[in-house]
């Protein structure tokens, strides 16, 4: 079995998950939403963009550093929130707080975690946002949002581009739900991987007994494990951006509104008070034919015009990918799956490795462009693309 230590990059670190993981839940985390064409999209749209080194500068003050959203961090990353990092490993929420505190960047624990909010606030030292669903019975979000408050989380990340779910047919096709079904299939499933078994599933049997959701009200924290038939919170289907106003005034931090594609939904998220946005199609898991991340991103940093922290996710798997999305004008990105692949191959120090390629992937990307600060990194990186040069040539004078 191949470690962690020769895994190189994000794709290897995937195929180690891919092997550890029960099916159900390497696709949960893995695949898209329909035919997953918005997910190979995310990444189609990253590799048509072409950069041009710069030789010859010098190189020796190269750094990472940023402030993000008016505190420090170690590169333009933090962590996304990803619904069941806990059943990628044990208490995976707390593995990857404390990786992304030791790699010096944040760490958005999402409503849907296993591990509580209370336990990674005392647990992990390190820079903590919280992500939030809103349920229909809104008094029970907003006992959420004060749990958060009270473990003193910096900032709040609201989800708007989900309200009614999401289409995945795989899903249903190898029957993974939360709460699990009970079924031949998935036992099955869970059987062909006996690592995962003992070292997940056993753990939590051993010590806390059967996976639940910490964060949700406590009438609707029975098992995720076996605990089919079970009533889940629903989400809110009537929310609006007045909503996001009454969130912002209840949350005194850092106020962030994820999943916006739009140029006129990041000014109306200014406008309601938000401190940051996330130009996000959710990883591809949404709208199967919805833009790709990458290429709703300009039009979007124009809009905000530095009124707002312009955060990126979608498609992020490569150093460089983060590099194109600065120089697009996104502060930070978000990664989601990255880190997911890292953990669930090697729990914490899983995590810190995806942390480390990706950081170490955008330094040498940095290094080819010339670039010694992120600040650098502006949209002179970019060759011409083909529709480009083809304008240029039309407008060339002509010979006669
Ligand atoms: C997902 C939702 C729950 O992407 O955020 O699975």
């Amino acid at each position: 079995m191949v470690g962690i230590d020769h895994c190189y990059n994000i794709a290897d670190l995937r195929r180690a998950a891919k092997r550890r993981l029960p099916k159900g839940i390497f696709e949960y985390i893995d695949r898209g939403s329909e035919d997953e064409v918005a997910l190979a999209h995310n990444r189609a749209a990253f590799d048509r963009l072409k950069l041009k080194t710069r030789v010859l500068e010098d190189l020796r003050d190269l750094n990472t550093d940023v402030d993000l959203l008016g505190d420090a961090s170690a590169m333009p990353l933090a962590i996304a929130p990803t619904g069941i990092a806990g059943l990628c490993s044990y208490e995976g929420e707390l593995a990857l707080a404390k990786a992304a505190a030791n790699a010096g960047v944040p760490f958005t624990l999402a409503t849907g975690s296993i591990t509580s909010m209370e336990k990674i606030a005392e647990q992990a030292r390190g820079r903590l946002w919280f992500q939030l669903y809103m349920w229909q019975d809104e008094a029970l979000s907003y006992q959420l949002v004060q749990r958060a408050k009270d473990a003193g989380f910096e900032a709040l990340v609201v989800t708007v581009d989900a309200a009614l779910g999401n289409n995945r047919e795989y899903n249903q096709r190898n029957g993974f739900s939360i709460p699990f079904k009970v079924s031949a299939r998935s036992i099955i499933d869970m059987l062909r991987h006996p690592r995962w078994m003992v070292s997940v599933l056993g753990r939590y049997l051993a010590t806390s007994g059967m996976p639940r959701h910490e964060n949700y009200p406590a009438r609707y924290q029975h098992r995720i494990a076996f605990g089919s038939g079970q009533a889940k919170p629903v989400r809110q289907s009537g929310m609006t951006w007045a909503d996001i106003g009454r969130l912002r005034e209840f949350w005194p931090g850092k106020f962030i509104v994820k999943g916006i594609l739009r140029p006129e939904d990041a000014l109306l998220a200014i406008e309601h008070g938000a401190d940051g946005i996330v130009v996000s199609n959710h990883g591809g898991r949404n709208l199967d034919s919805s833009v790709a991340s990458i290429d709703a991103l300009p039009d979007i940093v124009a809009a905000v015009a530095g009124r707002a922290t312009v955060l990126f996710d979608s498609g992020i798997r490569r150093g460089s990918d983060i590099a194109k999305a600065l120089a697009l004008g996104a502060d930070s990105v978000l990664v989601g799956r990255a880190t997911l692949y890292g953990v669930a191959a090697g729990g914490q120090r899983g995590a810190e490795h995806a942390l480390k390629i990706l950081r170490s992937e955008l330094r040498k990307t940095m290094a080819y462009l010339g670039c010694t600060d992120v600040s650098e990194l502006t949209p002179d990186i970019f060759a011409k693309t083909a529709p480009v040069r083809r304008e240029t040539i039309e407008t060339l004078p002509s010979q006669e």
